[in-house]
C-alpha cells in the first residue's frame, strides 16, 4: 500500500519505518527540514533500540522516503497516518493545534480518495473533528473516511512492540476503511479489535490509565510495606502470581514519567470533569505519582538533615531504560530539588545528557561515567535502572563516596547484595539495610 505518515517523533518514525520493513511504500514528512536531512541520510533523531538498521535497509530498497513537501506526502496515497504530538496545555487538556493544523494541510493537497488515520493520542471526539475539518476543506468530489488506531508502542521496545504487539485497535465508522487497515497490518498476525471511533479513542486512555493506576497502586503499597516492615519484591511477587492481576507493571519505585502516561492520564481525568464525572480514582492516581517522585530528596533530608552543600550523584535521568528520553522524568523532579536545597550535582546517564543539558545547562555536572558521578560524593540517588547501573558494583560506592548512602528509587539491588557492603542502602518498599545488617527504622 501506499502511505504516509504525517508527524516523525517516536510513534510516527517507528511506524512508517516499520510499515516499509512489512513491504509499504512509506513516506514520512515533517515540517523540520533538518531533521528530514538527518533521515534521509539514515540517521534516526531519536535513541530507538533497533531502529536505524531497518532505517537504512528500507531506504536502501526504496521502500522509505522522507520529505517537508505536503503536495508530495499527501496528494495520493492508500492512507494518511497523523502521528504529530499533542502536548498538554497548562490545565492539562490535550493541545490540539498540530492535528487541526496537519488536517487542513492534508484537506487542502488532496487529488485522491484516501483514508486518514489518526494514531496520535486524542481525546474522545477528535477523530470525529478531524472528520469534518478534512470534509469542510478538501475537493468536493473526494471521498475521505477518518478512522482511529490508537498506538501502543513502549519507547525503547517500540519496534518489538510494533512486530509483537498484543493488539491492534481499529475505530471506523466504515467497514472498508476497517478492512484497508486490517490488510496493512495483516502481515503482522496480530490480533484485531475493530470498534466504533470513540470506543477506539477511549481504549487507548483507558489502558494507559490503567498502567498508572497499577503503578500508583503498587507505590502506595510499597509504602505500607516500608511501614509495617514488609518487603515489595515478596508482595509484588506474591499478587502478581495472580492471573487476575497479572506480574506486569507491579515495579515499586519513585513513579511513572514519559510523554505518555502523565499526559494521558491528566487528559482523562480533564476528560472526565468535562462531562461532570470527576474521575477521583485517576486524581489520586496522579496525586501518588507526584508524591513518590519526591520521595528520594526528601528520605534524604531525612536522613542528612540539610542537603546545602552536599555533593549528590544522580544515576540515570532517562524517564527510563533504553531512551534518551527525559520528559515527565523522576529525575529532572528530584535534580530541581536538589539544586534548591544548595546540593551540588553530577549526573550520571548513558545517552540522556545532551537533552538534560537543554533543561540545566551548566548548574548540573554530566558525565557518562558512573565512577566520575558518584566520586567524593555524599550520597548517591539512582533514579533509572539502566543495566549500566543495576551491573556496577556496590563495592566501588564505598571505595569512590565519601560515606556510601544510597537512595535507589528502582530497586536495582537485592538486599542481598547491599547487606555484604560497607554501606547505607535505602530503596523502596524494603527493609533499610545498612553495613552490620541490621534494618534500621525511617520513623
Ligand atoms: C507507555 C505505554 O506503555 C505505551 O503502551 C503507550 O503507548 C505509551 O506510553 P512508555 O511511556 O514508553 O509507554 O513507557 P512504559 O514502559 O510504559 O513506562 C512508563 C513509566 O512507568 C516509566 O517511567 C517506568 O519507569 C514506569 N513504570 C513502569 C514503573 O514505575 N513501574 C512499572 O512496573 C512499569
Amino acid at each position: 500500500m501506499k502511505v504516509t505518515v504525517a508527524g516523525t517523533g517516536y510513534v510516527g518514525l517507528v511506524t512508517g519505518v516499520c510499515l516499509a520493513d512489512l513491504g509499504h511504500h512509506v513516506t514520512c514528512m515533517d515540517v523540520q527540514e533538518e531533521k528530514i536531512n538527518l533521515l534521509k541520510a539514515g540517521y534516526s533523531p531519536i535513541y530507538e533500540t533497533g531502529l536505524e538498521p531497518i532505517l537504512q535497509k528500507n531506504i536502501a530498497n526504496g521502500r522509505l522516503h522522507f520529505t517537508t513537501n505536503p503536495k508530495e506526502a499527501y496528494a495520493q496515497n492508500d492512507l494518511i497516518f497523523i502521528t504529530v504530538g499533542t502536548p498538554e496545555n497548562p490545565d492539562g487538556t490535550a493541545d490540539l493545534q498540530y492535528v487541526e493544523r496537519v488536517a487542513l494541510t492534508i484537506a487542502g493537497q488532496l487529488e485522491d480518495d484516501v483514508i486518514v488515520c489518526m494514531k496520535s493520542t486524542v481525546p474522545v471526539g477528535t477523530t470525529e473533528k478531524v472528520q469534518k475539518i478534512i470534509e469542510q476543506n478538501k475537493p468536493p468530489h473526494l471521498a475521505v473516511e477518518v478512522v482511529s488506531n490508537p498506538e501502543f508502542l513502549r519507547e525503547g521496545s517500540a519496534v518489538e512492540d510494533f512486530y509483537y504487539g498484543d493488539r491492534i485497535v481499529i475505530g471506523s465508522r466504515n467497514q472498508e476503511a476497517a478492512a484497508t487497515l486490517e490488510e496493512l497490518y495483516s502481515p503482522l498476525q496480530i490480533p484485531m479489535i475493530k470498534t466504533d471511533i470513540r470506543s477506539a479513542e477511549m481504549i487507548k486512555y483507558a489502558s494507559n490509565a490503567f498502567l498508572a493506576t497499577k503503578i500508583s497502586f503498587i507505590n502506595e503499597i510499597s509504602t505500607l510495606c516500608e511501614k509495617i516492615g514488609a518487603n515489595i519484591d515478596e508482595v509484588a511477587s506474591g499478587i502478581g502470581s495472580d492471573r487476575r492481576i497479572g506480574p506486569h507493571f507491579l515495579q515499586a519505585g519513585i513513579g511513572y514519567g514519559g510523554s505518555c502516561f502523565p499526559k494521558d492520564t491528566k487528559a482523562l481525568a480533564q476528560l472526565a470533569g468535562n462531562v461532570q464525572h470527576p474521575f477521583e480514582l485517576l486524581e489520586a492516581v496522579i496525586k501518588v505519582n507526584n508524591r513518590q517522585q519526591s520521595l528520594p530528596v526528601e528520605k534524604a533530608k531525612h536522613l542528612l538533615g540539610s542537603l546545602q552543600g552536599l555533593k549528590v550523584a544522580v544515576l540515570g535521568i532517562a524517564f527510563k531504560p533504553k531512551t534518551d528520553d527525559i520528559r515527565e522524568a523522576a529525575s529532572i523532579k528530584i535534580i530541581t530539588e536538589l539544586l534548591n536545597e544548595g546540593a551540588i550535582v553530577t549526573a550520571y546517564d548513558p545517552v540522556a545528557i545532551p537533552n538534560a543539558e537543554k533543561v540545566f545547562g551548566e548548574k548540573v555536572m554530566f558525565t557518562d561515567e558512573i565512577r566520575e558521578a558518584i566520586l567524593h560524593a555524599d550520597l548517591a540517588i539512582i533514579a533509572t535502572e539502566w543495566d549500566q547501573i543495576k551491573m556496577f558494583p556496590l563495592y566501588l560506592y564505598s571505595e569512590y563516596m565519601n560515606d556510601a548512602l544510597i537512595i535507589d528509587g528502582r530497586n536495582c539491588y537485592s538486599l542481598a547484595q547491599a547487606k555484604r557492603h560497607e554501606i547505607k542502602y535505602i530503596s523502596i518498599g524494603r527493609p533499610v539495610e545498612q553495613g552490620d545488617g541490621s534494618p534500621v527504622s525511617l520513623n
